[in-house]
């Protein structure tokens, strides 16, 4: 998967090509045996410190890599060298680790790195809303000194399109907010809005124009929309002037209270498993294992344990994380703490996309100021950030991602569980299974299951982007339909759309027809579908797009971020999206490749990703010329 983007990159510094690549397979030979020069080795030391007396974590390897991808805009052969020297490593262990990485970029002797690179997002939902042309127009708009390329979704879905020049995003994108960002300009940010709030003004909407219109993700009232504001939440008053409930308003607002309490014994950490299990709180990273019980199995492993968060929010679709972490970074520290301690996890590790720069900002801005003055005594904690790789948000791979090797998942058993990071029982949660924690205990969990729709029970924070009129995070009882979401929580569909066909779960969840709307959305509600819920990304579909579309969009999605260690994922996910760009499907042809790929693939990616040509098949095969 290295080098990828180049390879599909469309503008005038797409170095990259096949041959390319295999040149630089020859060129890795040569660099085993090449010695580093003095200035390399200084110019190193200047970004990673000089060696210290046991020598340089090799787990701080892809952190080392991203202060000299940082400095240079690329990694220079030189400085592979240089590090693989310092870090004492072998070269092939370094070039291994720096060419998994999409945001890594490795650059021959003499060449040189683009002066900027403008990554414009290719997502299902970016491309509703005009990424294509951005994509066809930009190189010709910012010129060859700026490199332009398709990226997958960037986790701003609600603000489609969405485009990143160098590490800053821009929601809303439009060739004239892009260029003004390469200039140095500021975007037009949602509080300079011209117009409208979020809303999506139909097909061709203003927004792929050019227009720009602030987040509407929640339909908070006043200036201060957000999550919480659409619930009986959040515990404290008020969320203060700023965006963000800082260190001290949380505080301030009875905050890290209750983790006090738990540290000291006041409240036992087996009240604190219970309330968890009998809330029936389950993981929001996709895969739904209940939460109190994980921390059970893990707190049963031998000491030392230790903790991952995964913040890597890669599903196409998904924004909840990032949406929660902007605002309230404070209740998921205080539920990281609780966990830590509840489960005694001697360090906790967070990691975090690359692509949320201003989150990466605020977190270790909110963390600096909880070490300096904590509530009680803190474990370790350490932000880690990813460089560009979707497989690295499967737990087992961004495992081997905080060790800093390559993102390649685990084969199971062991459960990380059991032998973890650094071969410790670790226990790993998404972020927002971390954020319920506080509200959960303290308000009990009856207060949780106090939620609920069409017999199911607690709340779920869907990402909705799409053909809505409001899209956002929304916060909702779990069971609500497709249909009461849209309507009651994303105020209708867009103007000029009828609802068609939705994604109920990312990319990897299948794709249901308008007429199964009013199925309960929840974990386990979805599977006779042949769908899941996963992390809850809904993504609206109408009558002017085409399921089969979607299905492609997502096939292409896998085959690029495919970790390559499976064959039936590798070949099988190349192919299907070969065979989908057909205009008749070969059904036969597909159903076998799916069949191997779910049933061979060693990790979720690989055995998920033929999910949605499965339900074009299965709902929508009068738009591929198959039987059903
Ligand atoms: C291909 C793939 C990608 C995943 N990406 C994410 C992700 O971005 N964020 C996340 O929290 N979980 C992701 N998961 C799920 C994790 O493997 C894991 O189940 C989760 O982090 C556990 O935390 P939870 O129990 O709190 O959900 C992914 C799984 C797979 C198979
Ligand atoms: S299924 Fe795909 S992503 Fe997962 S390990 Fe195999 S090749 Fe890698
Ligand atoms: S940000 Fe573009 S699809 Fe998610």
């Amino acid at each position: 998967m290295s080098n990828f983007d180049a390879l599909r990159a469309p503008a005038a510094h797409a170095t990259v090509s096949l041959d390319s690549l295999r040149r630089s397979g020859k060129r890795h030979a040569r660099l085993k045996g090449r010695q580093s020069d003095e200035l390399s080795v200084q110019e190193v030391r200047a970004l990673i410190g000089v060696r210290p007396e046991g020598g340089h974590r090799r787990d701080l390897l892809i952190e080392h890599l991203h202060r000299l991808n940082d400095h240079y805009r690329g990694l220079h052969d030189r400085h592979l060298v240089a590090l693989a020297q310092e870090m004492n490593l072998p070269m092939a262990e370094v070039y291994e680790v720096a060419s998994f990485y999409h945001h890594f970029e490795i650059l021959r002797e003499g060449q040189s790195a683009p002066a900027l690179t403008v990554r414009v997002c290719e997502g299902l939902s970016c491309e509703m809303q005009g990424a294509r042309t951005l994509l066809e127009k930009l190189p010709a708009v910012l010129g060859a000194e700026v490199r332009v390329i398709a990226a997958p979704c960037i986790g701003r879905c609600e603000q489609a399109p969405a485009a990143l020049v160098a590490q800053q995003a821009v929601p809303w994108a439009s060739l004239e907010s892009i260029a003004q960002v390469c200039g140095g300009g500021v975007p037009l940010t949602p509080a300079l809005s011209p117009e409208g709030r979020g809303s999506n003004s139909g097909p061709g909407s203003a927004r792929a124009r050019g227009g720009n219109s602030g987040p509407d993700s929640t339909q908070g009232k006043g200036g201060h929309a957000g999550p919480l504001d659409l619930l009986p939440l959040p515990l404290g008053e008020g969320r203060g002037e700023g965006p963000v409930v800082d260190f001290a308003q949380y505080q301030a607002q009875g905050g890290y209270a209750l983790a006090r309490r738990i540290v000291s014994g006041e409240l036992a950490a087996e009240d604190v498993i219970g309330a968890l299990e009998d809330s029936g709180l389950r993981g929001l990273g996709g895969a739904g294992f209940p939460a109190g019980r994980k921390w059970r199995i893990v707190r049963e492993q031998a000491a030392p344990r230790l903790m991952a968060v995964n913040i890597d929010e890669g599903e196409p679709g998904t924004f909840k994380d990032r949406t929660y972490l902007e605002r309230d970074p404070h209740r998921f520290l205080e539920g990281m703490l609780i966990a830590a301690h509840v489960v005694g996890t001697e360090a906790c590790y967070i990691y975090l996309r690359d692509e949320y720069h201003d989150c990466r900002a605020l977190l270790q801005a909110e963390l600096a100021k909880l070490q300096a003055d904590p509530p009680f005594a803190l474990p370790r904690i350490e932000l880690r950030r990813g460089a560009g790789a979707y497989i690295c948000g499967e737990e087992s791979a961004m495992i081997e991602s905080i060790e800093g090797k390559r993102g390649e998942p685990r084969m199971r058993p062991p459960y990380i569980a059991q032998v973890g990071l650094f071969g410790r029982p670790t226990l790993e949660h998404n972020f927002e299974t971390l954020y319920w924690v506080r509200d959960i205990v303290e308000r009990g969990p009856q207060w949780f299951t106090g939620f609920g729709a069409n017999g199911r029970r607690g709340l779920r924070s869907f990402s909705v982007s799409g053909r809505v009129r409001h899209p956002g995070v929304k916060l909702a009882p779990a069971g609500i339909t497709l249909r009461q979401l849209v309507a009651d929580r994303c105020g209708g569909m867009a103007d000029g759309h009828e609802l068609y066909a939705y994604l109920p779960g990312g990319a990897s969840g299948g794709i249901l027809p308008a007429s199964m709307a009013d199925i309960a959305l929840d974990f386990d509600t979805l599977q006779p579908y042949g769908c899941f819920i996963g992390s809850a990304a809904v993504i609206v579909l109408s009558q002017h797009d085409r399921a089969r579309d979607a299905a492609l969009n997502m096939m292409r999605f896998f085959e690029h971020e495919s970790c390559g260690q499976c064959t039936p994922c590798r070949v099988g996910t190349a192919k299907a999206a070969q065979l989908m760009a057909q205009p008749v499907w070969d059904a036969d042809t597909l159903r076998d490749l799916s069949e191997v790929m779910v049933d061979a693939s060693i990790c979720g990616l690989g055995q998920a990703a033929p999910n949605p040509l499965r339900s074009v098949l299965a709902h929508f095969p009068h738009e591929v010329g198959a039987q059903a």
